[in-house]
């Protein structure tokens, strides 16, 4: 059988990140990050054609005035020569073996951890995130690296024996399917790119990368410290650019798999094109959206509620595809708990990413600020309580949206994930808290859901009941530690496996099976 990560890894440990709350720590790291703010940062394919393409500026969502970098979106004829070229390497890389190939992968980590300097700059300057929110997301993208490495040294290293008849030898092996399309996200824009793309190098995959139109450059920076580390560029090559540039991967027949993390419509329309191309039948693995919901019985304790309700919602300005979307409360105790949530929520900072104290950044662009803006105004319109956090001025530039409270009768009146600082609430009565896991259900989505509820036979109500991905109790619903708690959904939220857990490479690979009659 093969061995579960917690046999194949006894000494094995996540990053222990950058500890913000030691000031010898902290105030040399703010300085450099200071000197950093003046650096021009570019994207382009990692095999450029000369003169082609066309180049859009990149700004800084909580400033829209400042440009920190270009992006040089990839031509058709580059995604053709970028496919090319990764298949022509496919078999050598595959040769390798897993040992080697994971040698590899944990010198990316360490170059990940080496420059992490101008990735934390990145994260913060072009994706909009707080430093403590950027800080996790390294650690998270380092942990991929070094948790698939060692699923590479494992999985990769050999045969497998099985069972059988005396006189027959039949061995198991895992081995690459060929390329591999990773395509990514904003809202994750270094774990969520370098994970999968990790994950497919380490079963024997060539991988092309295409990140968010939204956040390239610090894709850029990770393929750049991957061909440091020695992992040859037509191993791994990035394709800048937008929705066309996918779906101008996807369609291409060589394409033997894809891994896919953002919207569900986006899944749907890749699955799609998939299914439309000539060649192979593509193994097809995506990571997609929620209608997150927390249920807070009288049983919970208020203070840890309210912490974990905000951040739940808010942390990140709630651009987490794990963040509370929709709080059940029941009604003996919602009018009090409310009132300590809109207590904390008054109190968040709302500012620029940079400067340490503030809690929620901006949301990624003008698109996401405008459809949020819709949703909002619509409630109200609708006569629903909304209680909204005023913006400063001097925000102006940015895309912020003031964090927001909305009441509503049920989860089912959403008909779309609101991906930013917004929280739904909804009252329950005791008795009907098997109506709200079944609506919860009925979304169709399965990614989060938090429950803060002391009285064990609730919990195994709700988690008997419940359709989603991953379950948090007592405790808030986004943050997902690799290995501890691999993440992913089903239904609309995804195709699984989990990220970061232990049938995740082998989703990457294709299985041979030898028999000798001995
Ligand atoms: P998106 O679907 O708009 O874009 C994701 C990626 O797909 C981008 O790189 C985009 O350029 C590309 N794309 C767009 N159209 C395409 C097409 N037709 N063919 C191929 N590629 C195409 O998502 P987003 O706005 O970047 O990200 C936010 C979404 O991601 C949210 O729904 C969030 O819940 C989800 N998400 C899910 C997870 C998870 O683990 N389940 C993690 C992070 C984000
Ligand atoms: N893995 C991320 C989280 O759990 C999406 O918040």
């Amino acid at each position: 059988a093969i061995p579960l990560p917690g046999d194949i890894f006894p000494n094995r440990s996540n990053s222990a990140g950058i500890d913000l709350a030691d000031p010898l720590v902290r105030e040399p790291l703010l300085a450099r990050l200071r000197n950093l703010e003046t650096a021009s940062w570019y994207a382009q394919p990692t095999f450029c054609a000369e003169e082609s393409g066309e180049v859009a500026p990149i700004n800084a969502p909580q400033d829209l005035r400042i440009e920190i970098g270009s992006r040089r979106d990839s031509t058709d004829e580059e995604v053709a020569d970028a496919i090319r070229r990764a298949e022509a390497v496919q078999q050598g890389w595959n040769a390798l073996g897993g040992p080697r190939r994971a040698v590899l992968l944990e010198e990316a980590a360490n170059q990940f951890e080496a420059h992490s300097d101008e990735l934390l700059s990145l994260c913060i300057r072009e994706a909009g995130k707080t430093l403590p929110d950027a800080v996790l997301e390294l650690r998270e993208a380092v942990d991929f690296l070094r948790f698939y490495a060692g699923e590479a040294r494992n999985l990769f290293g050999g045969s497998f024996a099985l069972a059988g008849p005396t006189g027959e030898e039949n061995r198991l092996t895992l081995a690459g399917r060929g390329v591999f399309a990773c395509i990514s996200p904003w809202n994750f824009p270094l774990a969520i790119f370098i994970g999968p793309a990790a994950a497919a190098l380490a079963a024997g995959n060539t991988v092309v990368a295409k990140p968010a139109e939204q956040t390239p450059l610090v894709a850029a920076l990770a393929i750049r410290l991957c061909h440091q580390a020695g992992i040859p560029q037509d191993v791994l090559q990035l394709l800048p650019g937008a929705g066309d540039v996918g779906a101008a991967i996807t369609s291409d027949p060589r394409i033997a798999g894809v891994a896919f993390t953002g919207s569900s419509d986006t899944a749907r329309a890749i699955n799609r094109n998939l299914a439309a191309r000539d060649g192979a039948i593509a193994t097809f693995i995506a990571e997609t959206g929620g209608q997150n919901a927390m249920i807070v019985d009288s049983s919970a304790l208020p203070e840890q509620v309210t912490r974990d309700v905000v951040a739940s919602a808010f942390q990140s300005a709630g651009q987490r595809c794990s963040a509370l979307r929709v709080l059940y409360l029941q009604d003996d105790i919602a009018d009090d708990m409310l009132a300590m949530i809109r207590g904390a929520f008054d109190a968040l900072d709302i500012g620029d990413p940079a400067d340490l104290a503030t809690d929620v950044g901006p949301v990624i662009d003008d698109d996401a600020k405008a459809a949020l803006e819709r949703h909002v105004a619509r409630r109200k319109k609708a006569g629903a309580p909304v209680w909204r956090r005023k913006l400063a001025r001097e925000l102006a530039n940015g895309t912020f949206v003031a964090p927001t409270i909305i009441e509503i009768g049920s989860i089912l009146d959403l008909k779309r994930e609101n991906f930013g600082p917004v929280l739904h609430v909804v009252r329950y009565r005791s008795s009907e808290l098997g109506q709200v896991v079944e609506d919860i259900n009925a979304t169709g989505y399965g990614l989060t859901l938090g429950l803060h509820s002391r009285i064990e036979g609730v919990r195994e109500f709700v988690e008997a009941r419940a359709k989603v991905g991953n379950f948090y109790v007592n405790r808030n619903q986004i943050g997902a530690v690799v290995e501890s708690q691999p993440f992913g959904g089903e239904g609309l939220s995804g195709t699984g496996p989990k990220a970061g857990g232990p049938h995740y490479v082998a989703r990457f690979a294709t299985e041979r099976v030898t028999c000798v009659d001995t």
